[in-house]
């Protein structure tokens, strides 16, 4: 005869053992791995709007490989808004079957079939933005459903949530998905609105801080100047999200852009492309691709934060690995300007000659000494490299 104790405590043990195999009891630390860098990959919304259809996600799927966004880092094809159309009798969500004829399930083996992987888009009320049936009082539905069709991200907005609190709606999702037992990197879209960087670190992998981005150099320093002493809750697990990337869609000269990426990619930002990548200017490619700037994005040691405002003339700094730092200069004015940054500034000794890398001109500028100064176009940056 075994002590009821002890076998009280096996049970709990092999139930314990059970739920860790198929992953349903999927820990916080497991939960938090998959966003240890903020994600990268592409979403429909900024070019697409609610023209989604699998072909257009078949086709994004194919360039993004052939582009070498994937090479570069690029992984998962999210499809925003627009995607559903009603439920059914038993309240299983449904998708839009003029758009999607072959089915979720097939569109999501499709992008693994190319090693990336898939996201969908719904919203905490009862409505999309776009008027679409969304989850409220679906979430466990709806999170078992887009389990079985092999989804891997769930962007999940605030349009129509009136009486919905979000530490509870939010919350409510994440559960859902993660009694799925499938890792669900969760994307909360909530605009900023109750200061999710308070709160949402183990609620979702990112929170967006600001309302949406549109295609302006207007836009993106209105959302710049939004993220100035968010930094401190940034890191890996968790990210702010200053909304999705513009490149390439054409409303912004290409410096404009590069002043986007370079920022987005100091501010740990998401790296969500929202351009037409299959047909993309070699410039915008490069812009998007460049290797070096991306790393600056993934490298976890901390967010970066603007260390000094003079009118239109700002320095940004981000520690990176290996004691080096990285260092953007921002010129917002419309004419060109001489900007300078003293080592002392970014906390090294005053004499210090570390070495400087131009990311966007790439190229060693070789050992600077004392202070770093530089001419910034109008509506542009330098971004170099600092490593002692
Ligand atoms: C909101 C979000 C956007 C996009 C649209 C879709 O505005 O903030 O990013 O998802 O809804 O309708």
């Amino acid at each position: 005869m075994t002590h009821p104790f002890i076998r009280r405590t096996l049970l709990i043990l092999i139930i314990g053992c059970s739920l860790a195999a198929t992953g349903s009891g999927q820990g916080q630390p497991a939960w938090m791995e998959l966003a240890r860098t903020p994600p990268m990959g592409w979403n429909s919304w900024n070019k697409f709007g609610c023209n989604v259809s699998e072909s257009l996600i078949r086709d994004i799927a194919d360039a993004m490989v052939s582009s070498g966004m994937k090479d570069a880092g690029y992984q998962y094809i999210v499809i925003d808004d627009c995607w559903q159309v009603a439920r059914d009798k038993n309240g299983t969500i449904v998708p839009d079957p003029e758009r999607f004829k072959s089915g979720m399930k097939a569109l999501a083996d499709y992008v693994h079939s190319k090693g990336l992987k898939f996201g969908v888009y719904s919203d905490a009320g009862a409505r999309t933005c776009e008027g679409r049936p969304a989850s409220n009082g679906y979430e466990v539905e709806d999170a078992r459903q887009y389990a079985a069709w092999g989804v891997d991200y769930l962007k999940y907005d605030w349009c129509n949530a009136d009486g919905v609190d979000p530490k509870i709606a939010y919350p409510t999702m994440r559960d859902a998905l993660k009694a799925t037992g499938r890792p669900i990197l969760f994307s909360m879209c909530e605009w900023g609105s109750n200061k999710p960087w308070t709160w949402a670190r183990g609620v979702a992998h990112i929170w967006r801080t600001t309302g949406d981005i549109g295609d302006r150099w207007s836009s993106f320093t209105r959302l710049l100047d939004q993220q100035v002493g968010l930094e401190k809750y940034a890191g890996p697990g968790g990210w702010n999200d200053p909304d999705m990337l513009e490149v390439g869609n054409g409303g912004m000269k290409l410096n404009e852009y590069r002043a986007h990426f370079s920022l987005w990619c100091l501010l740990s930002a998401p790296l969500m492309a929202g351009n037409d990548i299959r047909n993309m200017t070699p410039d915008n490619h490069d812009i998007l691709t460049n290797k070096d700037v991306i790393a600056v994005d993934q490298d976890p040691t901390e967010q970066g934060r603007r260390l000094r405002k003079n009118g239109d003339l700002e320095v940004w700094v981000k520690k990176v690995a290996d004691k080096a730092q990285v260092v953007v200069l921002l010129n917002r004015g419309t004419a060109d300007a001489q900007v300078a940054v003293s080592w002392q500034e970014i906390g090294l000794p005053y004499d210090a000659e570390p070495a400087v890398r131009d990311l966007w001109a790439k190229k060693d500028l070789g050992r600077v000494k004392g202070t770093f100064v530089a001419t910034v176009p109008s509506h542009d940056v330098i971004m170099v490299k600092v490593t002692p």
